[in-house]
């Protein structure tokens, strides 16, 4: 099979679909993979590291997207992008389209296939594409409001984990699944104060597990305006599956924050839990709300870029290879992961939560293929 891999282009995106070592492995099985010229660059892969491994490199991404029969990226397509969209290639990417209809338009006008990351599902209970950039954002959420809350970054000069005689930072985080978790034990880890709510009760025995000292509470918004008022760091990694993120810390929440609390909207690619805040870049990261800050980067994990690309290429390989030994058909009959994750079909949008999350027409994928 042909695969295509553009470079990124969201801002500061240094992250890159596939790493030289696994594009080796697919050019062994007489794949032929075309790589965008640096597309590897800001993840430490030299476009040689890439022609070792079998590649050849093209300058003009338009070449990528008429000629691939897969096209691979990290990030969904941008608007600069949307002229490449087209209907022999399938994309397999992030998408969070039900915080998205203007791509979502685009791929269903352009009538292109695509398979989102997000929504690829082992058991249908966890999100293995998914997992491990939530796992590194998660644990970059307490990293990242501690440097915000550092003077010399503009913030009011507080140490998350105080002193003998200075109390820790609270610090509340909302989700308990797999950005909540990291987050919890990296912040539990600098000696913060850390509550987390959920509506899964398991999720939070998870988390007491782990460690007794972290406080857990049923996210109701009761509960969140009685806790987060005291809270010096917000962190939200609510998700339901697919779905636009629900506003949990509304107006009415956003009122009792005290001021200059910081919070981390790691959700703000399904549309985010905080009312009117919405998506930042790493050229501008926070910005200020009322009487609090907040942080709305979509692409949290590009800021480690090397890892990020090595841990997601480690989990989307096995996909990749998938359809280009099987072929896309074929996968989509005998492979329910790859079948469910399809959020576009040849002009048909064939992801439920998305439909419902846009109000839009939804076709099942297995009526479509029979
Ligand atoms: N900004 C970024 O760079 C970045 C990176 C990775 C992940 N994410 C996003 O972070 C979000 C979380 O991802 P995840 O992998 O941790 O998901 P997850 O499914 O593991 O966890 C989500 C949790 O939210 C809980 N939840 C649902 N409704 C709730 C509510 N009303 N109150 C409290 N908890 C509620 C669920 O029970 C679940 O435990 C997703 O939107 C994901 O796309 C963003």
């Amino acid at each position: 099979m042909i695969i295509g891999v553009p470079k990124e282009i969201k801002n500061n995106e240094n992250r890159v679909a596939i790493i030289p070592e696994k594009a080796a492995m697919l050019s062994e099985q007489n794949h032929n993979i075309l790589i965008e010229s640096n597309a590897g660059t800001g993840s430490g892969y030299s476009d040689k590291d890439y022609v070792n491994s079998g590649c050849t490199i093209i300058s003009n991404v338009e070449e990528i997207y008429k000629n691939a029969e897969l096209i691979t990226k990290v990030k969904e397509p941008l608007k600069s992008e949307y002229k490449y969209l087209n209907k022999k290639s399938i994309l397999f990417t992030f998408l969070h389209l039900a915080a998205n209809k203007n791509l979502l338009m685009n791929l269903l006008k352009s009538e292109m296939t695509s398979i989102a990351y997000e929504a690829v599902t082992k058991n249908g209970k966890t999100f293995p594409l998914l997992k491990p950039m939530s796992e590194i954002a998660g644990k970059l959420a307490p990293q990242i409001a501690a440097n915000f809350l550092q003077k010399q970054y503009g913030g009011p000069g507080l140490l998350i984990g105080g002193t003998s005689n200075i109390k820790p930072l609270n610090i509340s985080i909302i989700g308990a699944g797999i950005v909540g978790y990291n987050a919890a034990i990296i912040s539990n880890g600098m000696g913060a104060n850390v509550t987390v709510f959920d509506i899964d009760n398991n999720k939070l025995l998870n988390i007491k597990n782990y460690d007794k000292k972290i406080k857990t509470q049923f996210s109701s918004k009761g509960n969140l305006a009685k806790y987060l008022p005291s809270s010096h760091i917000i962190i939200n990694g609510v998700y339901i599956p697919g779905s636009k993120t629900p506003k949990v810390i509304d107006e009415s929440i956003q009122k009792l924050i005290k001021k200059d609390t910081l919070i981390i909207d790691v959700a703000i690619d399904q549309g985010g839990g905080v009312a009117n805040l919405n998506s930042t870049s790493h050229d501008k990261p926070i910005v200020k709300l009322n009487n609090f800050y907040g942080y709305a980067v979509p692409n949290i994990p590009s800021i480690v870029p090397k890892t990020a690309s090595q841990a997601l290429n480690g989990t989307t390989h096995k996909y990749i290879e998938l359809i280009a030994n099987n072929g896309f058909e074929s996968c989509l009959i005998n492979n329910i992961e790859i079948l469910n994750a399809v959020n576009t079909y040849k002009g048909k949008l064939t992801s439920k939560p998305v439909s419902k999350s846009l109000n839009l027409n939804y076709y099942s994928l297995d009526k479509i293929i029979i």
